[in-house]
């Protein structure tokens, strides 16, 4: 049995306690939350008596050898817990975004690197049966020259993403980002991208944004979203399409993937029955623990997602392209300082020698 120490007890927390739950080879065995009394709630209400705490260091006082901490805190809140659970030993798989800034991702890479210890981040969008069609049928036609995804949405969330600069790019992109990458199977080189209002937006920050990827394969993926479009909207995932040398492939974010090659008819392809989301996040990661493949969001391939979204923010508010060697290599740069501030020359050492992205 493997014992997990959770933290952040919040709507998506018990999403994963309830993932957690449903495995009978793991289980929750302290929860940590500032909120204790939120921690206890969501303890009690699962008929759990374990350990409910205000702070990591006495989550593991309590459990004496956790197998894993899963973070799902606030993304201002990512950075702290994990460090602290990678330079304790222990495993670390988080919510998205890993951290807020590349910058940071980019110490925490280092930290996990330095202590031997796996981090990973849950991107739960990407185990979608119908997105490993689109991108098999994808490759199978010699891979995608030309990806789109058109994201149009109009949740009345209240709250904090009312108010939030850049709310769509900095909050939601940075699933169709990802996905992105899992379908192309290549990283990104440089972006351009406009952030904007539409009149009727109900939103503080650029609620609508359109933009152009260029890929090292050569591909360009364009994603155009909105968080204010009423009407006609697309699922959750997005709406797909990649054109290839050897025919065209849609997906509209849910259970329909279409092909069609240069010569013959439509094809509807069929969807696998295996785990999605979070069930296959966590899969994925007790594998690993277990001696399997690294996960697919490990940090050193997913600090790229995020990267996508600086990237984005970035190209957005200077008014032109952005390109991936600089955003790394100013990342790089504040992570160094910062390091070399708090006196860690050893993760300011190791950053320093990347020059840029962590190697693979
Ligand atoms: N994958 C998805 O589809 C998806 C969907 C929603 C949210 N999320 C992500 O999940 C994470 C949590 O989101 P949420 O909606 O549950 O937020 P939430 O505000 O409902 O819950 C966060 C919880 O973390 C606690 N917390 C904050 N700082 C803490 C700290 N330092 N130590 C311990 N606990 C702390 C808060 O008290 C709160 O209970 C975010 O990173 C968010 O981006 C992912």
């Amino acid at each position: 049995m493997r014992e997990v120490v959770l933290v952040g007890a919040g709507a998506m927390g018990r999403a994963w306690m309830d993932a957690v739950g449903r495995r009978p080879d793991v289980r929750v065995s302290a929860l940590v939350d500032v909120s204790v009394p939120a921690a206890r709630q969501a303890a009690q209400e699962r008929g759990w008596d374990i350990p409910c705490v205000a702070t990591v260091a006495e989550a593991f006082a309590a459990v004496r050898q956790p197998d894993m901490l899963l973070n799902v805190t606030i993304p201002d809140a990512h950075r702290e817990v994990s460090e602290a659970a990678l330079r304790a030993g222990v495993p670390v798989l988080s919510e998205k975004p890993v951290t807020p800034t590349v910058a940071d991702a980019l110490a925490l890479a280092a930290v996990s690197e330095l202590h031997g210890t796996l981090l990973a981040t849950s991107q739960s969008r990407r185990h979608a049966p119908g997105l490993r069609v689109f991108r098999d049928t994808v490759a199978a036609y010699g891979g995608a020259g030309q990806l789109d995804a058109a994201f149009f949405q109009n949740p009345r969330f209240g709250g904090f993403r009312d108010e939030m600069d850049s709310p769509l790019l900095v909050d939601m992109a940075i699933h169709t980002f990802d996905q992105a990458r899992f379908v192309l199977e290549s990283e990104p080189e440089s972006v351009y991208c406009e952030e904007f209002s539409p009149s009727w937006s109900w939103y503080r920050g650029g609620a609508a944004a359109q933009a152009v990827f260029r890929f090292g394969n050569g591909a360009r993926f364009g994603y155009s979203g909105s968080w204010c479009a009423d009407g006609l909207t697309t699922s959750w995932n997005g709406a797909w399409r990649a054109s290839s040398a050897g025919g065209s492939v849609e997906w509209d974010g849910e259970g329909t993937v279409r092909a069609q090659g240069r010569e013959g008819p439509v094809q509807a392809l069929p969807l696998p029955d295996e785990p999605e989301g979070l069930d296959a996040a966590l899969a994925e990661f007790v594998d690993a623990l277990d001696g399997g493949p690294a996960p697919s969001g490990e940090i050193r391939t997913n600090i790229w997602s995020l990267a996508m979204v600086e990237a984005a923010v970035a190209s957005a508010r200077t008014g032109g392209p952005v390109r991936f060697d600089d955003v790394f290599a100013d990342a790089a740069a504040a992570c160094v300082a910062a390091a070399r501030a708090a006196g860690d020359d050893a993760v300011a050492d190791l950053v320093a020698s990347w020059g840029g992205a962590p190697p693979r």
